[in-house]
C-alpha cells in the first residue's frame, strides 16, 4: 500500500507480515515461550492514564531532547536489532539514512548484517552519531578488538546487552528453517557467521546461532572496569529487569541503563519495562538523578513514549517497528515511522499542557489496577 495509508506503527507491522518471507518474519517477530512478556510489554502501557492540564499555552511545543548528550528530534532511538538484511537488501543502511533524515540516533547491533565500518560509512554526514550495542564475546581478546574497532570507527556509546547471555526459547524461529547458511552466500561479513555448529543452530534457531559465543560470566565487579580500561566511551547497560540491578548499575558508574527484556525474546515473565520504570520511580527515585534511564519493548504509540518520559525515562527504544519499516519501504519507511511518532508525541505533550520534554513529570500519569479491553 502507498505510505499515506500507513497511519500508525501497527500498520507497518501488518505490511511487513505480508511482504516478508516466512523465515524473516519468524525471526523478527518471535518471542520467548508463549509470548506472554512480549504481549504484556505493550499491554502494560494500557494501565497508565494521564492527568492532562488545560489552559496552558502549547502552540510552541518542542519534542527534542539529548541522549547521552547527543541531540535527538524526539525522545526515541532505533534499538540495535540483528540482521536487518533479512528484510531488505540495504538492511542497516536504511536505518542509518532514515535516522539522518529525521535527526534520530541509531544503535547498531553486534549482529548487524553489514559490517560496522559499512554502516559507519553510510552516514550522510560525519557528525551523525551512532551507538553500538555490544554482546561481549566470551573471548576477552575478540571482545577487546571489537570495542577498539567501533571506537575507531567513531561510534559514540556502548550499550552492553546483559539479558541475552544464553539463547532465548523462540519457538517460531526454531521451527522455521534458519537463515544463516543462506546468508553466507549473500555476502554476510565473516565476523557475523554463526558461531555454533550446524547442530546447535538447528536446535536454537537463527537467534540461538548468534548468541552462542556471548560471555555468560559477566559481573559488575569484573566486566564494567574491564570495558572502562579499553575505552572512554559511555557505557549503558541494556537489559535491566529489576530495581536492585538498576541501583547496582548506578553504583558501577554506568552512564545509562535500558530497562528492557529484549522485546520479550528472552526470559518469559520478565516484567514489562513500563512497570519496572514505575517501580523504580516509587522505590528508588534517586536512580533518575544518577544515570540516564531508557526503556524499550512494546512501544508503538506516542502516548507510550510520553508516559515513559513522565515517569522519568530520558528516551525510549524501538526494535521491531524499525525493522518492519525498513523491510517494507526501505529508508522511506523508517522516516515515515519517525514522522508518525513525532506527530503523536507532539499531540500527547500539547494535550498534557506541556511545551518541553522537561515539563513531563510523574504527577501527569496514574497507574490503575484494571486493564482496558
Ligand atoms: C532484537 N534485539 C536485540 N537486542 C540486542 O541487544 N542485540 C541484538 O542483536 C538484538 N537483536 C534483535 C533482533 C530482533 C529481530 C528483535 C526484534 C530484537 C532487542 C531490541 O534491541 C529491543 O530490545 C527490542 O526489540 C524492543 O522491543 P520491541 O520494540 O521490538 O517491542
Amino acid at each position: 500500500p502507498p505510505l499515506q495509508r500507513i497511519v500508525n506503527v501497527e500498520d507497518m507491522e501488518e505490511v511487513a507480515k505480508k511482504i516478508l518471507p516466512y523465515r524473516s518474519m519468524a525471526y523478527y517477530s518471535s518471542a520467548g515461550d508463549d509470548s506472554i512478556t512480549h504481549v504484556e510489554n505493550g499491554r502494560a502501557f494500557g494501565r497508565f492514564f494521564f492527568h492532562p492540564r488545560v489552559m496552558k499555552p502549547v502552540s510552541q511545543c518542542d519534542t527534542s531532547t539529548t541522549i547521552l548528550g547527543y541531540k535527538s528530534t524526539i525522545p526515541v532511538y532505533i534499538s540495535g536489532a540483528a540482521l536487518a538484511r533479512l528484510g531488505h537488501p540495504l538492511g542497516e543502511v536504511n536505518l542509518t539514512r532514515g535516522a539522518h533524515k529525521t535527526g534520530l540516533i541509531q544503535m547498531v547491533s553486534t549482529n548487524s548484517s553489514l559490517s560496522y565500518a559499512e554502516i559507519s560509512a553510510a552516514r550522510v554526514s560525519p557528525d551523525q552519531p551512532l551507538f553500538f550495542q555490544l554482546y561481549k564475546h566470551v573471548s576477552d581478546v575478540i571482545a577487546e578488538k571489537r570495542i577498539r574497532e567501533i571506537e575507531g570507527l567513531g561510534y559514540k556509546a556502548i550499550f552492553l546487552t546483559v539479558d541475552a547471555l544464553v539463547p532465548g526459547n523462540r519457538e517460531l524461529d526454531i521451527r522455521a528453517p534458519h537463515y544463516l547458511e543462506d546468508f553466507e552466500n549473500q555476502g554476510l561479513p565473516a565476523q557475523r557467521k554463526p558461531d555454533g555448529d550446524q547442530g546447535e543452530t538447528d536446535r536454537l534457531g537463527t537467534a540461538g546461532g548468534l548468541v552462542i559465543k556471548n560471555d555468560a560470566d559477566m559481573t559488575w565487579e569484573k566486566t564494567i572496569p574491564w570495558i572502562r580500561r579499553i575505552t572512554k566511551l559511555p557505557i549503558v547497560i541494556k537489559g535491566i529487569q529489576c530495581v536492585q540491578d538498576a541501583v547496582l548499575a548506578c553504583e558501577a558508574g554506568c552512564e545509562g541503563i535500558v530497562l528492557s527484556n529484549h522485546g520479550g525474546r528472552q526470559l518469559e515473565y520478565s516484567l514489562p519495562p513500563i512497570e519496572l520504570l514505575y517501580k523504580i520511580r516509587q522505590q528508588r527515585p534517586d536512580v533518575f538523578e544518577k544515570t540516564e534511564v531508557y526503556i524499550d519493548g512494546g512501544i508503538r504509540r506516542g502516548t507510550d513514549v510520553v508516559k515513559a518520559l513522565c515517569l522519568g525515562a530520558r528516551a525510549v527504544g524501538l526494535g521491531r517497528a524499525f525493522l518492519y519499516a525498513q523491510s517494507a519501504y526501505g529508508e522511506t519507511g523508517v522516516v515515515h515511522v519517525v514522522r508518525i511518532l513525532e506527530r503523536e508525541i507532539r499531540f500527547g505533550m500539547q494535550s498534557l499542557g506541556v511545551r518541553r520534554i522537561s515539563e513531563l513529570v510523574p504527577q501527569m500519569v496514574e497507574r490503575v489496577d484494571w486493564q482496558p479491553v
